[in-house]
């Protein structure tokens, strides 16, 4: 029970159980129960006054889920102070939708993925998140600082792809005045700005033979020599790094040093991409349309089946990113509450586009039968996983295959 500012007034002793730690009288919930974090669906409802049940990461346990509840008492209008109901996620519930720092999924391996993270975020170790592009390998990153003991400190990205060598060692390391023409005065590099917080290297794999050599040294010596410097400087940075590449590819090829790849990858880990991922397509065109309506004249209110078939069958190569471009083109070129096929870009249509375009057999189907047909197809056939997909329970399936004479009785 809390009072009118949030804090706690009484709690019963399943709630440390629960939690696996106590939480004392006069402490602030939201900072208990909900961390540091941005999104912070309970902390909303509770300040805003409103009701709410969502899902919690269960802060004392990485990796575990809580389920929420807020309920709000007092005068309308006015909060005199709330009851949180805390409980165990249930084994249905944890199949469900969740949303991670800023990255929604109802898919076991990206839930995995988030276990790991939380895991890891606390200990000051490098991790190495790989996945194509789009995937949220970005969002992990800042998911990781937010949850790690540096998560005051500063948070800053670099692209190892964007510049070339030259430009991207004084971007990394600094430079001293007068170190090439137009360094007119010191400026500090990326691994400075970091200090005490996270520098997060993007498409590290780019990095030249070079680049990677002072790199390694930087990490080794724990100091930063800046360009047309004399005296290394002290870094105290923690090191997150991303690549589309399997490293250890890059290093059998001869193009990354094997002792630094050590050296970033102590945790890896891995996004797969959103065609791995077929349930969260629905989930995600659902969620971002939500977000998006909050800025656009348009408002759609329903995806039409036949959009969501055209979705679930596209290879998405540029993953969560495509995804938020092919809705940003539906709002831009649609008009109305119903997203339909004609507002989608031109190309989710196009002849013999994806390696995953439904088989002929597929194509020769109808309606419902089709959609059931590509989702099994896509999951391998796999019944559990297909009604998952679908939202269905496995009998539900089953009967609408019998009836659409998909199975056999
Ligand atoms: N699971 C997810 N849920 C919601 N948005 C996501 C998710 N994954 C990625 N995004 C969004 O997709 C875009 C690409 O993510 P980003 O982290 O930059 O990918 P990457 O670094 O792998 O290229 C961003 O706008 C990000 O907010
Ligand atoms: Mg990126």
């Amino acid at each position: 029970m809390l009072d009118r500012d949030l804090r706690v007034v009484l709690a019963t002793p399943m709630v440390e159980a629960l939690l696996g730690f106590s939480i004392a009288v006069g402490e602030s919930a939201p900072r208990a129960l909900c961390g540091g974090g941005v999104k912070r669906p309970l902390a909303e409802a509770l300040s805003a006054g409103t009701p709410v049940r969502t899902t919690l990461a269960n802060p004392g346990r990485p990796g575990r889920m809580l389920s929420a509840q807020g309920l709000p008492f007092g005068e309308p209008g006015q909060r005199d102070g709330s009851v949180v109901l805390l409980a165990e996620v249930s084994a249905a519930e944890a199949e469900g939708a969740v949303l991670y720092h800023g990255m929604w999924t109802q898919e076991r391996s990206m839930k995995e993925v988030f276990r790991v993270v939380s895991r890891v975020a606390a200990e000051d170790v490098a991790v190495l998140v790989r996945g194509e592009t789009g995937v949220g390998k970005e969002l992990v990153a800042q998911a990781i600082h937010a949850l790690s003991p540096r998560h005051r400190g500063p948070f800053r990205a670099i692209n190892c792809a964007a510049l070339p060598a030259n430009l991207l060692e004084s971007e990394l390391f600094g430079h001293t005045r007068g170190a090439f023409t137009g360094a007119v005065k010191d400026a500090p590099g990326h691994f400075q700005l970091a200090s005490g917080g996270t520098l997060f290297l993007d498409e590290v794999a780019e990095l030249s033979l070079e680049l990677q050599a002072k790199l390694l040294r930087v990490l080794e010596t724990r100091t930063v020599l800046p360009v047309g410097g004399r005296h290394p400087l002290p870094v105290d940075v923690r090191i997150v790094s991303a690549t589309h590449r399997p490293l250890r590819k890059e290093v059998e090829a001869g193009r990354f040093r094997a002792d630094l790849m050590y050296r970033l990858r102590v945790i890896p880990v891995f996004l797969p991409p959103l065609r791995e991922r077929p349930g969260d397509v629905r989930l995600l065109t659902e969620k971002l349309v939500e977000q998006m309506n909050a800025s656009h004249r348009r408002q759609i209110e329903t995806i039409s089946p036949s959009a969501l078939d055209a979705l679930e069958a596209w290879e998405f190569p540029g993953n969560v990113r495509e995804l938020k471009n092919v809705l940003a083109y539906a709002y831009a070129i649609g008009d109305g509450p119903i997203l339909s096929p004609s507002d989608l870009p031109p190309e989710l249509f196009e002849q013999g586009r994806t390696t995953n375009a439904p088989s002929p057999e597929v194509e020769s189907l109808t309606g419902e039968a089709r959609r059931i047909a590509r989702v099994l197809e896509r999951v391998g056939g796999n019944r559990e996983r297909a009604a998952k997909v679908l939202g269905w329970s496995r009998v539900t399936l089953w009967r609408r295959m019998r009836a659409l004479g998909l199975a056999s009785p």
